[in-house]
C-alpha cells in the first residue's frame, strides 16, 4: 500500500507543478511578486490594496501575472537594482503605445473599452492614464480628484474639466448664450461621447444619440422633414450657439439656406409686385411642426 501510494502522490505533485509551469512559466519569468515591491513602495501598496485592481477579479483575468506586475510588467530586475527599468512598464510620456497595451491586456474583454485602439483617442495614442488615475493614486482633499480607493472610474479630474483641458477650443462653445448645459453639469461630455468609441461620429449614430434624450423628436412621421431624418446637426450646433434653440443661424436665414422662399404661398400681391412678409419673421411661427408632422405635409401642425 505504502509503496504504491507514494509514487501516485509524487506523480500528482509533479503533474501539478508541470501544469503550473506550462500555463504560467513564461509569464512568471522575471517577476518578483507584489510583496517584494511593497518592501520599497509601501505607501503605494497600501492604496493599491484598496483598489478594485487588487481584487480576485483582476487576478482571474490574467493568471500568472499578479498584483503590481499585472500592469507594470516583470520587475525582478528592477527590484534587485532600482535603477534598472528594463522590462518595467512605467506609463511615462513617450511610451503611450506600451501603456495602452498594458491596460488592454485585460480590458480588451470589456465591451465598453475593447474597441479603444480603433477609436479616435486610441489611434492618436491618448494613453488610458492620461484620463484614468493609477490604482495607487492619492490627491483629493477638496477636488484635486484622483484617489483611486473608492469604487468608480478613477478619473484624474472631474470628467468635464478633463476633456476641456485637451479640447480647449470647446470651452468657447460651451460659454455661448445657448448651449447644452455641460458647464452646469446637468449633462457631461460623456453623456454624448464615449471616450473609448466614436459614437457621435456618423449622422445615423448621432440622431439616435439625440433621440436618447429628446424622444419626442423621434419619428416615424407621416410627413417628415428630410434634413431632420438625416442629421439633426444640419440645423443645430450641438455644443453651443449664439442663436436660440441651438440653431446654427437664426431664422429665416437658417431656412433660406436650403429653401428659396416660395413667394406664391407666402406673399401678397400689391400693385402687381410680390411682397413676402414671411421673410421678416419666424418661419416656424407657421411651420411649427419643423421636426415632422402627423397631419400636415407643409409641417404646420
Ligand atoms: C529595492 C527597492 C525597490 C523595489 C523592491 C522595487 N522598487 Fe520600484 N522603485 C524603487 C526606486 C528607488 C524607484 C525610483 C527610481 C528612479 O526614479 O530612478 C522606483 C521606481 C519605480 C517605478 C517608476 C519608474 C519610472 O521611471 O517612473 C515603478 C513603476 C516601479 N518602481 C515599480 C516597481 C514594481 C512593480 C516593483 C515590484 C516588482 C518594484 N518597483 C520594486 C525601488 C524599488
Ligand atoms: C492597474 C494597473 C496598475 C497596477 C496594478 C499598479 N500600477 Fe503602478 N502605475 C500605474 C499607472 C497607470 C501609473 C502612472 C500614473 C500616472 O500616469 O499618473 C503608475 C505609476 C507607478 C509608479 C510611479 C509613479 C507613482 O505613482 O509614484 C510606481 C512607483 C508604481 N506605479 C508602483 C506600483 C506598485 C508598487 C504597484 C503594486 C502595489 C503598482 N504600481 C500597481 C498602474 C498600475
Ligand atoms: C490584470 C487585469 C487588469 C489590468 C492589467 C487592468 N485592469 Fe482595470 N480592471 C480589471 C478588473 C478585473 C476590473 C474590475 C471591474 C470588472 O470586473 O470589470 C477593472 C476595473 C477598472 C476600472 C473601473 C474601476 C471600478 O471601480 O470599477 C477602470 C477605470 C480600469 N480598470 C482602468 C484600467 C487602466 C487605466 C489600466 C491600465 C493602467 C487597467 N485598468 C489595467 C482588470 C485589469
Ligand atoms: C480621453 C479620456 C479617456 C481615455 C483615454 C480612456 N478612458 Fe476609460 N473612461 C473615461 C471616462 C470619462 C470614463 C467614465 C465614462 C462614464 O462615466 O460614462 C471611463 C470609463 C472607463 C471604464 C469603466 C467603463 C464601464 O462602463 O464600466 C473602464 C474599465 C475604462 N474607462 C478603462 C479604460 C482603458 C483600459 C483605457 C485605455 C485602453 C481607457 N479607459 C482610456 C475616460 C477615458
Ligand atoms: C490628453 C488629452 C485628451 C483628453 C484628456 C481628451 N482628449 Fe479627446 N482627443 C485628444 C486627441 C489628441 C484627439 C485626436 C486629435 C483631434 O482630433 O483633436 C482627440 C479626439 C477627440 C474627439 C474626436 C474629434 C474629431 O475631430 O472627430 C472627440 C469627440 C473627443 N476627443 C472627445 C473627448 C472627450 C469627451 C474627452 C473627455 C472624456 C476627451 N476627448 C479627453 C486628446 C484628448
Ligand atoms: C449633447 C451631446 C454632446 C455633448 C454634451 C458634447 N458633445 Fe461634442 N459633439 C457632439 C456631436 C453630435 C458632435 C459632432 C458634431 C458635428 O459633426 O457637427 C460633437 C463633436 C465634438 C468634437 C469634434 C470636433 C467638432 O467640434 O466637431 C469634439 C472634440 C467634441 N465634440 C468634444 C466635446 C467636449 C470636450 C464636450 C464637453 C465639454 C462635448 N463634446 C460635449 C455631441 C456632444
Ligand atoms: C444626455 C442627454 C442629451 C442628449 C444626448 C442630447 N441632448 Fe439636447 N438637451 C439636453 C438637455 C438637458 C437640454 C437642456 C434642456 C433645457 O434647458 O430645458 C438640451 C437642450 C437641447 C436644445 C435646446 C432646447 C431649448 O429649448 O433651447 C436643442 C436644440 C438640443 N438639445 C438638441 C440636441 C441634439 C441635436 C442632440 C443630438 C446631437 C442632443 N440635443 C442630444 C439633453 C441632451
Ligand atoms: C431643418 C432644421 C432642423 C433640423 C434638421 C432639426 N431641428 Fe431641431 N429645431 C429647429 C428649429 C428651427 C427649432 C426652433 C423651433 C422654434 O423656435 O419654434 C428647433 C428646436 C429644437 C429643440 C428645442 C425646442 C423643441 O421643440 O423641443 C430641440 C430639443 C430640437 N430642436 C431637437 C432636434 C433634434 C433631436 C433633431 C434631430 C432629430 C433636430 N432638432 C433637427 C430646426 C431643426
Ligand atoms: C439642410 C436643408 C434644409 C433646411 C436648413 C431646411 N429645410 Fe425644409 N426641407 C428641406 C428638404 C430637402 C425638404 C424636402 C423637399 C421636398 O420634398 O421637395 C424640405 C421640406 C420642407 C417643407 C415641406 C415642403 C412641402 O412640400 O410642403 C417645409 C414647410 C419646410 N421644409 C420648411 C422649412 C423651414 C421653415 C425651415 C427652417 C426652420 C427649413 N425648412 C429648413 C431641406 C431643408
Ligand atoms: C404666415 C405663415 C407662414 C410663414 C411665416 C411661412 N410660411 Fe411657408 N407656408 C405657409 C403656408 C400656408 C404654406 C402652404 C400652404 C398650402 O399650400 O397649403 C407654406 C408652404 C411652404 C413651403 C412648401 C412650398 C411649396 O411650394 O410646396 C415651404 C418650403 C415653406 N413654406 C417654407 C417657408 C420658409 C422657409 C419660411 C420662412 C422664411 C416660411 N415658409 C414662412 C405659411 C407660412
Amino acid at each position: 500500500m505504502r509503496i504504491t501510494f507514494i509514487p501516485i502522490a509524487a506523480a500528482v505533485v509533479l503533474a501539478s507543478v508541470m501544469t503550473v509551469g506550462a500555463a504560467s512559466g513564461q509569464e512568471n519569468a522575471g517577476q518578483a511578486g507584489s510583496e517584494t515591491c511593497r518592501g520599497c513602495h509601501e505607501e503605494l501598496f497600501v492604496r493599491y490594496e484598496k483598489n478594485v485592481h487588487s481584487g480576485a477579479g483582476a487576478q482571474k483575468r490574467l493568471p500568472g501575472r499578479l498584483g503590481c506586475e499585472s500592469c507594470h510588467g516583470a520587475g525582478a530586475a528592477h527590484a534587485e537594482d532600482p535603477s534598472v527599468k528594463t522590462g518595467l512598464v512605467t506609463f511615462a510620456a513617450g511610451s503611450e503605445a506600451e501603456s495602452i497595451n498594458a491596460c488592454l491586456t485585460c480590458h480588451v474583454q470589456d465591451s465598453a473599452v475593447g474597441g479603444f485602439e480603433r477609436a479616435n483617442h486610441g489611434r492618436h495614442r491618448v494613453a488610458c492614464n492620461s484620463c484614468h488615475a493609477s490604482p495607487h493614486a492619492r490627491r483629493d482633499p477638496i477636488t484635486g480628484v484622483e484617489t483611486a480607493t473608492e469604487p468608480g472610474n478613477h478619473l484624474k479630474q472631474d470628467s468635464v474639466e478633463l476633456c476641456l483641458n485637451c479640447h480647449s477650443e470647446q470651452r468657447g462653445r460651451f460659454s455661448m448664450p445657448y448651449r447644452h448645459p455641460v458647464q452646469e453639469r446637468a449633462i457631461a461630455c460623456v453623456s454624448c461621447h464615449n471616450p473609448h468609441k466614436d459614437q457621435a461620429a456618423d449622422a445615423r449614430g448621432r440622431n439616435s444619440l439625440c433621440f436618447s434624450c429628446h424622444e419626442d423628436k423621434r419619428g416615424p412621421w407621416p410627413y417628415e422633414h428630410a434634413p431632420v431624418a438625416e442629421d439633426c446637426t444640419s440645423c443645430h450646433e450641438v455644443h453651443g450657439s449664439i442663436a436660440p434653440r441651438l440653431v446654427k443661424t437664426a431664422q429665416p436665414f437658417l431656412c433660406l439656406s436650403c429653401h428659396a422662399l416660395p413667394d406664391d404661398r407666402h406673399g401678397a400681391e400689391i400693385g402687381g409686385t410680390q411682397y413676402s412678409s414671411a421673410i421678416y419673421g419666424q418661419c416656424t411661427s407657421c411651420h411649427g411642426a419643423i421636426h415632422g408632422s402627423h397631419e400636415d405635409r407643409h409641417l404646420k401642425k
